[in-house]
């Protein structure tokens, strides 16, 4: 064997690279939002802020109001906001979005994930919003799953959803939000590069196996859409790892109070906290399939390219330095608690 061959290369102690984007966060309200915004700006640039608060952010004085108190929390984290489509919105308000800075529109069925209920019935019934994002150049993000339908099979029930979206507005993006089966990436794939998928850390890790053992539930690790099978979650790998432009970056890093998830009786609230843990296992996970070198692309580039921004200015830096991660960040426990990472920003 030739020395250049050599398998035993000493391991890298240093990985800077430019400055990441979370294209799918949830920053909350209140005083979880006051701890949130600098917890994330320590690993991330600019975030996509999802919409569903209480009440949501639906008109363009919301979305300003929002943004105001986001940006009072003070930290260099650049904001990018969206609105909760609803079936009252109308073209006329997207206008006012766009005017207001939006850059996205999500879309919740009725009753999928958290604060749903009052999320859309019929999709057709919105397709004068939808021109109105195409013509506005603003990305339409979906929460794709089909209400009534069984967790396991809600993504794939909603794809034809999302094929017909796509046939109708062929120049409108669209991101599907966290990718969780074959089905959902197979078919980003056979769409044009007008339609994109964000991925979860949670996704590429983790399996029903870890959310569901007999009748308990994991409750950190309970999640809208749940994690899937193996083959699943490989496939999400492969696709992630080899760079494919229309998947990128978005952690769904959706917290919840230790209280409404360690439950004795009903259901855990859902969502995965792991915006503190991100950046570092998304790094051990490449390392291990000795693609450390495509790390930069998924988390800071591809998403970008999809949203028309400029690539980050700053970078960022993950040493070779193992810690514990801790078991709460004030009051919500995060994705690994308790496990050791090689990687720290
Ligand atoms: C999210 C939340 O808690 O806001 N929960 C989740 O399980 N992903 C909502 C969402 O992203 O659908
Ligand atoms: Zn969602
Ligand atoms: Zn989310």
């Amino acid at each position: 064997m030739l020395l250049s061959e050599a398998k035993e290369l000493p391991a890298m102690t240093e990985l800077t690279i430019t400055k990441p984007d979370d294209f799918h966060l949830h920053l909350r309200q209140g005083d979880l939002m006051k701890q949130l915004v600098p917890l994330t700006a320590e690993s991330f640039a600019r975030a996509l802020v999802m919409p569903n608060l209480q009440p949501p952010v639906v008109s363009a004085s919301d979305l300003k109001s929002y943004q105001k108190d986001l940006a009072a929390v003070g930290s260099d984290l650049q904001l990018l906001m969206t609105f909760k489509l609803m079936p009252s919105t109308t073209p006329q308000m997207v206008a006012e979005l766009r005017q207001a800075g939006a850059v996205a529109g999500k879309l919740y069925p009725q009753g999928v994930s958290v604060n749903s209920e009052d999320g859309v019935t019929d999709v057709e019934a919105l397709y004068s919003v939808f021109d109105a994002m195409q013509e506005q150049n603003l990305v339409l993000c979906i929460h794709g799953e089909m209400p009534g339908v069984g967790e396991m099979e809600a993504e794939t029930a909603f794809l034809p959803t999302l094929q017909a979206l796509h046939t109708n507005f062929p120049r409108l993006r669209i991101v599907l939000e966290h990718v969780s089966t074959r089905a959902g990436v197979e078919m980003i794939k056979s769409l044009s590069a007008t339609v994109g998928a964000t991925v979860t850390v949670h996704h590429l890790l983790l399996t029903i196996d870890d959310v569901r053992h007999d009748h308990h539930i994991n409750p950190h690790h309970y999640c809208r859409p749940v994690c899937k099978s193996e083959v699943d979650r490989k496939i999400l790998l492969e696709t992630v790892l080899s760079g494919h432009p229309q998947f990128f970056f978005g952690s769904d890093s959706a917290p919840h109070l230790k209280a409404t998830k360690e439950v004795s009786t009903g259901e855990p609230s859902r969502g995965v906290f792991s915006t503190p843990v991100a950046l570092p296992l998304l790094a051990q996970l490449f390392e291990e399939y000795d693609q450390l070198s495509r790390l930069e692309a998924f988390v800071a580039q591809l998403g970008a390219d999809f949203y028309q921004l400029p690539k980050n200015k700053d970078s960022i830096t993950l040493q070779r330095s193992p810690w514990t991660v801790p078991q709460e960040y004030f009051g919500v426990v995060p994705l690994w608690a308790g496990k050791t990472l090689e990687w720290k920003i």
